[in-house]
């Protein structure tokens, strides 16, 4: 399945599009099955009922959705806040139906600080009239930002966290180091120090995350050409946060495939789909390409770094 084209798969030119289309798998309305751990990825709208559902029918319901839409911002598709709105309403109630009775839903959004935060404090009001419960509000920092001349530096990346039901939540932890000593508390007649106490030398991962790297171009897990890649770091606290293993994911706007990936490093089931049969074909690829680089038990590659997709993979090693 791999094809030597254009390497300039980031200039989304309809040169590009036109070669990159003979080799993608799906077309919209179709369905990829994984074999080997159950995976699905589909090529279509999340508002599509009929293929939403199609998605879903197999198997556990899931337990938790993590979406990253296009924000109504400049990439993608820009429309009127409301027309957005109404557009967000259909999938998360898609979203609400079919998840397990106690589950978790996290959503990715942007807010433009050139147009009164569009559309942030739209969807925030829109959620609160769905049978979904307000959990957190995370900001994820980005290394960098631009407007730093006239205004402080836009760094941010809003992640906001609901629950249906009663799902599980697991504490996750930084990888930095706590600094912070001297309170001390009476345990059982014992007079402890925090560090003492602590379940973890690190702190805990609070709703500002500044320990997560922006996906790059010199970064293993760079998916050419997809832009809006989150970093697989991110995904993964949230999958280990609110679900467990053999659990069964949602993401409807599949991109550069994070999510899947993260679901096959972390033994879940992830059912995914992206409108662009270009990028549903990159998420079947990035999970081929980790598998036969190592998988999980000898460190498959989660990326291309500076190769991209539909290059023939010359360096491919086999894990034996
Ligand atoms: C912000 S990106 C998702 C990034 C992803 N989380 C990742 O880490 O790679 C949004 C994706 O949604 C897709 N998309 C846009 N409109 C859609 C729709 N109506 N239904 C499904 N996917 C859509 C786009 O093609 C794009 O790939």
């Amino acid at each position: 399945m791999y094809n030597s084209v254009n390497k300039s798969l980031d200039l989304d030119s309809n040169a590009v599009r036109e070669q990159l289309l003979p080799h993608c798998r799906l077309q919209s309305g179709e369905i990829w099955h994984d074999e080997q751990n159950g995976h699905i990825v589909a090529c279509g709208d999340a508002t599509d009922n009929d293929l939403t559902y199609r998605l879903v029918e197999s198997g556990t319901k899931p337990k938790l959705a993590v979406h990253d839409p296009p924000y109504n911002l400049v990439a993608f598709e820009r429309r009127p806040v409301d027309e957005y709105i109404a557009w967000c309403r259909k999938w998360i109630n898609i979203s609400y139906d079919i998840l397990d009775n106690d589950a978790a839903l996290y959503v990715w959004l942007g807010a433009d600080q050139r147009d009164h935060f569009q559309p942030l404090p739209q969807f925030m009001s829109m959620m609160a009239d769905t049978g979904f419960e307000s959990r957190s509000f995370v900001t994820m920092r980005n290394q960098r930002g631009y407007g730093t001349q006239k205004n402080w530096m836009a760094v941010r990346q809003e992640l906001l966290y609901y629950t249906k039901g009663a799902p599980s939540f697991d504490v996750q932890y930084t990888d930095i180091p706590k600094a912070v000593r001297g309170y001390y508390k009476d345990v059982g007649g014992e007079r402890t120090e925090n560090i003492e106490r602590s379940r973890s030398d690190c702190i805990r991962a609070g709703n500002v995350w500044i320990d997560v790297q922006q996906v790059f171009y010199r970064m293993e897990e760079n998916v050419d050409g997809c832009l809006a890649q989150k970093p697989l770091k991110a995904i993964e606290r949230i999958v280990q946060a609110s679900s467990q293993p053999g659990d069964t994911v949602i993401d409807f706007f599949a991109h550069a495939g994070t999510t899947l990936l993260a679901c096959e490093r972390l033994g879940r089931r992830c059912l995914t789909m992206d409108i662009d049969p270009i990028f549903a074909e990159i998420t079947i690829r990035r999970l081929e390409h980790f598998r036969t680089t190592g998988g999980a038990g000898c460190s498959g590659r989660t990326g291309w770094q500076r190769e991209h997709p539909f290059e023939c993979p010359a360096d491919v090693h086999i894990c034996r």
